[in-house]
């Protein structure tokens, strides 16, 4: 049976949120179970195999969005593995902001890791400062993610 695709998103103005909705619309045209998770379904990560997708972009100074710290923080301070889970983040930034540059995606991509949750890829920036339209690089990132689902 295929594993059901879980979406994440921290976001601040939008622009995560937007590539979160457009990854889900995506697989659901591809035919594959895929939902955008909140704050009142995480909990859904913590049941059967599943595959995690997680588009997050930096706030602050390398700071995580509001929507998604609770996730963050709550995961943090588990003890339960997540070898259920298999993984992929998908981190937003601006390397105008020099060493905090997606930092948070890559606290989220770490996190994963030390829960024992599977990666399927490396973790994947995407910076604001040379792409207009992120999905020109999520698209792409998406095809390889199930790709690896797939394998
Ligand atoms: C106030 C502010 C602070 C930001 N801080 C960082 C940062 O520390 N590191 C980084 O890589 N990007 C930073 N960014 C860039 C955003 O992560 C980037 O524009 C991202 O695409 C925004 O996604 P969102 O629209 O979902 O919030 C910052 C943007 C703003 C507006």
């Amino acid at each position: 049976m295929l594993k059901p695709i879980y979406i994440v998103f921290g976001s601040t103005d939008g622009g995560a949120e937007n590539v979160a909705e457009c990854l889900q619309a995506q697989l659901e045209i591809d035919g594959k179970e895929a939902r955008l998770l909140d704050r009142n379904s995480w909990h859904e990560l913590t049941t059967g195999p599943a595959v995690c997708l997680a588009v997050v972009a930096t706030t602050g100074a390398g700071d995580f969005p509001k929507n998604i710290l609770p996730l963050f923080k709550q995961l943090s301070m588990q003890d339960t593995m997540y070898d259920h889970l298999s993984y992929a983040v998908l981190a937003m930034g601006d390397t105008c902001f020099g060493d905090t540059f997606c930092m948070a995606g890559k606290k989220m991509d770490d996190l994963l890791a030390n829960l024992n949750a599977r990666p399927l890829m490396p973790l994947t920036t995407i910076d604001a400062s040379e792409v207009q339209n992120p999905m020109e690089l999520a698209e792409p990132w998406l095809d390889m993610v199930c790709e690896h689902i797939e394998a």
